[in-house]
């Protein structure tokens, strides 16, 4: 992290006025690092997969999180130190005291477990302390005066289900369909001091991918990672204390371990991004929800942990079927149906029943009650006697002779289903820390110790460095018209003629820039350069009318140096 605040990768916010815990700046590195991860993202989830990225406002009106269940339930367990006044999460304190399972225990239970543990902050015993609910939500008003309450956005995850109806018509009413999102969320996390891991303002890159409920199990690109093969924590696993299973996603889904193809499909996906971002596999693992840790809704969950040295396996990913019960919500709440009509390859030919009103005697005998004993009727289950119903309250029998039954064979073309959500939810904070604490090394040249950032070439933020040996004999003219060439074919390449070349090269092995180009006497005379490998430290000659491709090919990941030697 020291690195990180030298090198301009994360900077404390607001610094001048004294930082506030839960927020972060991305600096100038580390800005350029986080939208390299956010485009790899986006080539997995918008290139590959097709599912199209759209951008709703940080802030809703309360309906949107009264439907989600967000202003009802979106708590933590929070208590307060009897001696240094500090907030606590109680179910951390506990955590801390060494209590098993504190995130599921109930308000009184945490209270009891909590009086021998330690404060986080001053570290006396807590003793007799009360636990409540506190809602993550930042609450504000939308407009002047406080005509209407809103919340900043928890997840992103609300505006895709909420545009449902937008969405369905742009993928032409067709099943399955995703829409992504990558943006900033809110959570006034409870005393926030893991760094980047806990924030209060974080990016989430989320995928709301909708399917038919009997489908879950027909992915149409299952292949792709049927055969995919990694280490699962199952919960059976865990409940019995035992090691993750190896399982490809094909057995996985098989054997009943992940619920479905969609959700395996994603498992995997998962996997291959995380290594795709520079993630190390021996520090990723996939654990399956604990029965009594999944969300009401969710009917399976897998979290992509990532092992940090200071954190320990840290939640970075979330992937979890979260049924029907976002659509039913919002339904519910809005008075708008999200449902899809599915049409049969073939009609279908339903008996159906009609009961037909004598309008006539029904309206002289019931008058003003009449509309709704005709409305009513339509759903009435009549016997030989008559049929019973229900007007404002009250129960009415209507005799036989004042309706007729009519069954009937009808064509049905198809039927009305609310789609279930798959979602893979993903913290790009988080994935930015662990790219940071992954990357650091330290060795030595020349003699020295040298820290070096191992960033992936497609993550690094500097992409290649360029050196003229001396900053005199047109080597300087040389090196600066070969940065441009790189520049133009949208390389970032910086340019540095300060200083003695072993400290050029230190600075940039430190900032992670995995190649650099060296311009010296040489050149003149042969028109090539070096080219350097950050993590070997070898150097290469090559033309310098091919750097452009070469560095481009090295960057991409379709050339390895090696392959240059
Ligand atoms: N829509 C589902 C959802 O939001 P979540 O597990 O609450 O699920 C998904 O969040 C991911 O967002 C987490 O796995 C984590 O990486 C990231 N995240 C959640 N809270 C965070 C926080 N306070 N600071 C940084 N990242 C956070």
């Amino acid at each position: 992290m020291e690195l990180a605040r030298r090198r301009g990768f994360i900077w404390p916010t607001s610094e001048c006025y004294g930082a506030v815990a839960g927020f972060i700046d991305y600096g100038p590195l580390g800005a350029m690092m986080k939208r390299r991860i956010e485009n790899i993202w986006r080539d997995f989830y918008v290139i590959q997969e097709g599912y199209y990225e759209i951008e709703c406002p940080t802030i809703a009106q309360e309906a949107v999180f009264i439907a989600s269940g967000h202003v009802a339930g979106f708590a933590d367990k929070m208590c307060q130190c009897p001696h240094c006044r500090e907030y606590l999460r109680a179910d951390h304190v506990a955590e801390g005291g060494g209590i098993r399972n504190a995130s599921t225990m109930k308000n009184e239970e945490l209270s009891a477990v909590l009086a021998s543990c330690k404060c986080l902050a001053c570290e006396e015993v807590l003793g007799t302390v009360e636990v409540f609910q506190f809602n993550l939500m930042f609450r504000t008003m939308i407009g002047p005066g406080s005509q209407r309450t809103g919340y900043l956005r928890p997840e992103t995850a609300q505006g895709m289900f909420v545009d449902f109806a937008r969405l369905l018509r742009f993928y032409r009413d067709k099943l399955p369909f995703g829409a992504v999102q990558i943006g900033k969320s809110y959570r006034n996390e409870i005393s926030p001091r893991q760094g980047m891991i806990r924030l209060r303002e974080f990016t989430q890159a989320e995928a709301e991918i909708f399917v038919h409920p009997d489908e879950k199990n027909r992915h149409p690109s299952f292949r792709r990672y049927a055969e995919y093969r990694m280490p699962l924590l199952t919960s059976d696993q865990q409940l019995a204390c035992g090691e993750a299973v190896s399982l490809s996603m094909r057995e996985a889904v098989d054997k009943g371990v992940i619920a479905n193809e969609y959700v395996a499909y994603y498992v995997a996906l998962t996997h291959e991004l995380m290594i795709a971002i520079g993630i190390k596999p021996e520090r990723l693992r996939f654990r399956q929800h604990l029965p009594d840790e999944l969300a009401h809704y969710a009917n399976d969950c897998w979290d992509a942990e990532i092992f940090s040295q200071r954190f320990g396996w840290v939640e970075t990913v979330g992937i979890a079927d979260r049924t029907d019960y976002d659509l039913n919500a919002h339904a519910k709440q809005s008075g708008i149906p999200m449902t899809v009509f599915i049409q049969y390859k073939e009609p279908r030919k339903v008996p159906r029943r009609r009961i037909i009103p004598n309008m006539g005697v029904l309206g002289k005998q019931y008058r003003d009650k009449a509309k709704a004993i005709f409305a009513a009727l339509a759903t009435a289950t009549p016997d030989s006697s008559g049929a019973d119903v229900i007007v404002d309250g009250e129960t009415i029998h209507i005799p036989p002779d004042l309706f007729e039954i009519r069954d009937e064979i009808v064509e049905v073309r198809g039927e009305e289903i609310v789609p279930h959500v798959i979602e893979p939810s993903y913290g790009i904070d988080r994935m930015c820390y662990a790219v940071l604490e992954q990357a650091y090394d330290e060795d030595e040249a020349d003699g020295e110790k040298r820290i070096v950032m191992r960033f992936s070439p497609k993550v690094a933020p500097v992409q290649v460095a360029v050196f003229p040996l001396m900053s005199r004999d047109g080597l300087d003219t040389i090196a600066q018209e070969i940065a441009g060439k790189l520049q133009k074919k949208g390389i970032l390449a910086e340019y540095d003629d300060s200083g003695a070349i072993g400290r050029r090269y230190r600075r940039q092995d430190e900032i992670g820039t995995p190649f650099a180009i060296t311009v010296d006497y040489e050149t003149k005379e042969t028109q090539t350069v070096t080219v350097r490998d950050r993590d070997s430290m070898k150097q290469v000659r090559v033309f310098v009318q091919k750097v452009p491709e070469i560095v481009g090919a090295l960057v991409e990941g379709s050339l390895r140096f090696a392959e240059l030697e």
